[in-house]
């Protein structure tokens, strides 16, 4: 468009622009002087570069260059999608394993998935908001799961909940300033002998307190540091 805007200002009549399978190709009368030449080839090249640099960055956000460490997740997310296309139940291992490489699950990741396993994009959204195991949000290091079951919840689970919330200025599903803890809620965890319970990362603790909350936090955010 620029290009034929530039022709209409100079108002060389005698100028034939042919558009064949968006490539400009440019029949231009002996008198025009070399400057306008300039001018147009100028005008040609930089909407071809446009059209490049474009395609590039659509290329990148999706992956198949190779040349960053993004792109190679992408890479093994098509991986992981081939492999399991077609089996039974393919689609939470995948998001799974997506999640593993992403830390989280954004919207391209389910986007590809749903392509990739060839179902429905709300069907990939429905499972990732059913299971608390899926996030859509990116997460801190560590998540915490606090029990709500009915037996943490009888012993205090609210109270430890809110001494959590309290320390790290969070709220449910929500990560630390500071990225290194993500709150969520769980159902029972099968520990209700040691109600009210909660869970960082892999470890456990229970028979909890408010009180207890700040140390065992401190102790990651020490770890940290280290
Ligand atoms: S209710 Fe919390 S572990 Fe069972």
């Amino acid at each position: 468009m620029i290009f034929l805007k530039y022709i209409c200002y100079l108002d060389y009549g005698r100028l034939i622009v042919f558009l064949i399978q968006n490539k400009a190709r440019v029949m231009i009368n002996q008198q025009l002087n070399t400057g306008v030449i300039t001018l147009i080839f100028s005008v040609i090249y930089q909407n071809q570069a446009d059209k490049e640099e474009e395609k590039l960055a659509e290329t990148c956000a999706r992956c198949s260059c190779g040349s960053t460490e993004s792109d190679l997740r992408y890479q093994q997310l098509e991986k992981i999608i081939s492999e399991n296309k077609g089996k039974p139940g393919a689609l939470i291992p995948v998001l799974h394993q997506a999640q593993e490489l992403f830390g989280y699950l954004a919207e391209d990741v389910q986007e590809l998935v749903a392509d990739g396993l060839e179902i429905p994009l709300s069907e990939v959204y429905g499972v990732i908001t059913f299971y608390s195991l899926f996030s859509t949000k990116p997460r801190g290091e560590h998540t915490i799961g606090v029990c709500m079951g009915t037996a943490c919840y009888v012993k205090g689970a609210a109270a430890i909940l809110k001494a959590i919330q309290t320390e790290l200025g969070v709220g449910i599903d929500e990560t630390s300033e500071d990225g290194l803890f993500t709150l969520t809620v769980t159902r029972c965890l099968g520990a209700c002998g040691l109600a009210p319970v909660i869970t960082i990362g892999e470890d456990v603790y229970g028979r909890l307190t408010p009180d207890k909350i700040p140390d065992i936090l401190n102790k990651y955010r020490n770890n940290n540091s280290k």
